[in-house]
């Protein structure tokens, strides 16, 4: 035996060892180690058989060595036989059958006038049946992250291709694949064995010609951006692909596979149907609705986020009931699929759990996460307290672009990062139920009506969309991804755009920190939109985006100052203060000689006879008050009141407090928050 031969057959039985189950796998399935064996087995039988002996020695059933010794006598008798014989191409005998138009069929294996798989070459099984139906690989799927080969075998019965995916090692060995007779595979204990033969010789055979798929568990941009899943499709901006085996057409490389059956469900809502042309006839009657456009833009823009290297976000409708914001929600969904929730649609409510949530946001990829009223995790829960934490968390976890590791049905807990936009539907703004400021400045929040009003009119707009979109959908995102990936050369030239307008868009007068995070959101989509109109020049280019971008901008700024919880304290404190002012020592008490006493009173404020004030000092029972006040976490509200400037303070030990001299106490100064009078009016 060669020092190589030794070397490879040493290793091969180690990795035996630390795997005897995976004999069949390592030794017949990987071409490399059956030819070294075969070597060894013509060349030097005793070696060959100490290595069957180390193999039993480390639990290798005897059944995977005998299987092993049936495939080496195998190989022998196709060493000496002619190679004269004729090997059919499947599709001259059956012309539809989905395979490679160029696969054939294994040496001395025919079908015979009633269809069967039949063996016909030398030795003892001559004339046996592979198989009563035809049936062949139809492709391989590997997945890089399980490192596990699956096989697709497709049968004909009963007139109709079945097919089945199944892990690899089902089709190697006797007793795994009788189990597909429960899957339809007519394979019995009998001719399980004949199966497992002719299914090796046909891959043998046809490698090269049986598509070899790349499984991923993720919809979207594949690594490097290279191609682009969606649903079943994966678009490269190349040839059409399809795996029927047209040799004209490229064969599908990349396939999803979902790590549960939540993941598969998912990603069946990603398809499309109907006519692309009667979707944009509808939406090019939308322009005159900035919330209607804009949502749908967003949609468009998912895939643009990874290109720009932009930030993921999230934005909600929120509207008293039937003024279309489920209607606007299933638009953003039909540009890339299925939009109605009652049927297989990647659409989701609020209903569904948080943990559904993380894991369906962690497979997207360039495609938005649609949930459709936030009021049903309230009636799920029944308690308001939840409604905030589910809404509150999914808008920080789409924001970090991180599921914290949940486990599947699998078991498996993994980490999953993602790309995506939450857009999301509710009767109120989920600000009201949240005081995190946080949130603000992660969700586009626009409260109005998307249709503008509600009358006669516009509900036979609302139900004229309803009505084309649930036939007519998910051809507008696939066009858009094959345009990006056509133009590979300008993704720079884009990205450069977005940076470039992001800046522009953060320095645009005085904006608040929130402001400034919304306003890249903004420079995200406003980036985009150009774009998606050059890969959809169906869509109007009379129509001005600026002003419905503009209205949309003011809407989300509206919101993110009206309800900000900073800004909502200091009004309560403010009518507070002034329905309990006798509880603050004044500079008017102390002209009018009244003894300050510490416990008498809850601050000082210097208003003098005349009314006139320059700022309230609150001591610090002012946290309680803002607690009793509906205020949950005080210490957030004065940190908000701090960065905003509107607490007065100096050296004192907090750091929000200043030391305010009372008059007539003695030279004693009193730690209070002091506001002063130009912040409460400037509100
Ligand atoms: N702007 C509108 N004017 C009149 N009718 C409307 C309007 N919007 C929706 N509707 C009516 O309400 C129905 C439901 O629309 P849709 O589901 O989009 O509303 P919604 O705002 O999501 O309501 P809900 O809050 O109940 O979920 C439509 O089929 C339509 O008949
Ligand atoms: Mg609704």
């Amino acid at each position: 035996m060669s020092s190589e031969l030794n070397d490879f057959i040493t290793k091969l039985a180690e990795e035996i060892k630390n795997a005897p189950k995976r004999f069949i796998e390592k030794t017949i399935v990987d071409d490399q180690a059956r030819t070294n064996l075969y070597k060894l087995y013509s060349n030097d039988r005793p070696a060959y058989l100490g290595f069957i002996s180390v193999s039993r020695d480390n639990h290798v059933s005897l059944v995977d060595t005998i299987t092993l010794e049936r495939q080496m006598k195998l190989e022998s008798r196709n060493q000496t036989q002619s190679v004269s014989i004729l090997q059919a191409k499947v599709k001259s005998r059956i012309p539809e059958a989905p395979v490679h138009n160029d696969c054939i069929l294994p040496l001395n294996y025919s079908i015979t006038s009633e269809s069967e798989i039949k063996y016909e070459g030398p030795g003892k099984r001559h004339g046996n049946l592979a198989c009563q139906y035809p049936v062949f690989i139809k492709d391989i799927r590997k997945s890089k992250s399980e490192k596990i080969e699956y096989v697709t075998l497709t049968w004909l019965k009963d007139g109709r291709w079945e097919e089945h995916t199944d892990e690899k090692k089902v089709i190697a060995q006797a007793k795994l694949i009788a189990d597909l007779s429960s899957r339809g595979i007519p394979v019995t204990s009998n001719n399980a064995c004949d199966l497992v033969e002719y299914l090796y010789r046909y891959e043998r055979t046809n490698s090269g010609r049986i598509p070899v798929l790349s499984i991923r568990s993720k919809l979207g941009w594949t690594e490097n951006m290279t191609g682009f899943l969606l649903g079943k499709e994966y678009i490269t901006g190349e040839v059409n692909s399809d795996s029927s085996g047209n040799s004209n057409t490229k064969l599908p490389q990349v396939m999803f596979k979902g790590k549960d059956i939540g993941d598969t469900e998912l990603a069946e809502g990603f398809k499309s149907h109907g006519d692309y042309s009667q979707w944009v006839s509808v939406v090019n009657t939308l322009f005159d609705y900035p919330e209607v456009i804009f949502t749908i833009y967003a949609s468009l823009t998912t895939p643009f986020l990874e290109l720009f290297g932009a930030e993921n976000f999230c934005m909600e409708l929120s509207n008293p009931t039937s003024t279309g914001k489920s209607t606007c929600l299933k638009l953003a969904a039909s540009c890339w699929g299925e939009p109605d929730p009652r049927e297989r649609s990647f659409i989701r409510t609020w209903n569904s759990s948080d943990t559904f949530i993380g894991r369906a946001a962690s497979v997207l990829n360039g495609l938005p996460l649609i949930l459709d009223d936030t009021q049903l995790v309230l009636r799920n829960s029944g308690y308001r307290r939840q409604e905030e934490n589910v809404v509150t968390q999914t808008v920080y976890m789409v924001s970090s672009g991180l599921d914290k590791g949940r486990g599947t049905l699998g078991g498996t807990a993994t980490t999953g990062s993602f790309k995506t936009i939450l857009i999301s539907s509710g009767e109120k703004p989920s600000f009201d139920s949240s005081q995190a400021g946080g949130e603000r400045a992660r969700l586009i929040s626009l409260w109005g009506k998307p249709f503008l009003a509600t009358d006669e009119n516009t509900q036979n707009v609302v139900d004229n969309v309803k009505h084309i979109i649930s036939e007519h959908y998910g051809h507008a995102g696939a066009k858009l991804v094959k345009f990006i990936l056509k133009n590979r050369d300008q993704w720079p030239l884009w990205k450069k755009a977005y940076q470039e307008l992001s800046k522009k868009m953060s320095n645009i007068g005085e904006m608040s920190s929130i402001e400034m995070r919304l306003a890249s959101y903004f420079a995200t989509v406003g980036t985009a939109i150009p774009i998606i109109h050059a890969a959809l020049p169906e869509l109007p280019r009379d129509k001005h985006i600026k002003p419905i971008l503009e209205t949309v901008w003011s809407m989300a700024q509206q919101e993110a100052n009206e309800n900000e919880p900073g800004l909502m304290a200091l009004k309560v404190i403010y009518d507070w203060f002034w329905k309990n002012n006798h509880k603050f020592y004044s500079l008017k008490d102390y002209l009018n000689k009244i003894q300050y006493v510490g416990s008498n009173y809850i601050g000082y404020w210097d208003s003098d006879p005349s009314g006139s004030w320059s700022f309230i000092g609150f001591d610090s029972s002012l946290t309680n008050t803002l607690r009793s006040n509906g205020f949950n976490n005080p210490t957030e509200i004065l940190k908000n009141w701090k960065s905003k400037g509107w607490l007065t303070t100096n050296k004192s030990s907090s750091g929000l407090q200043k030391q305010v001299p009372i008059p007539g106490a003695d030279n004693m100064k009193q730690n209070l928050y002091c506001i002063e009078k130009s912040v409460f009016y400037s509100i």
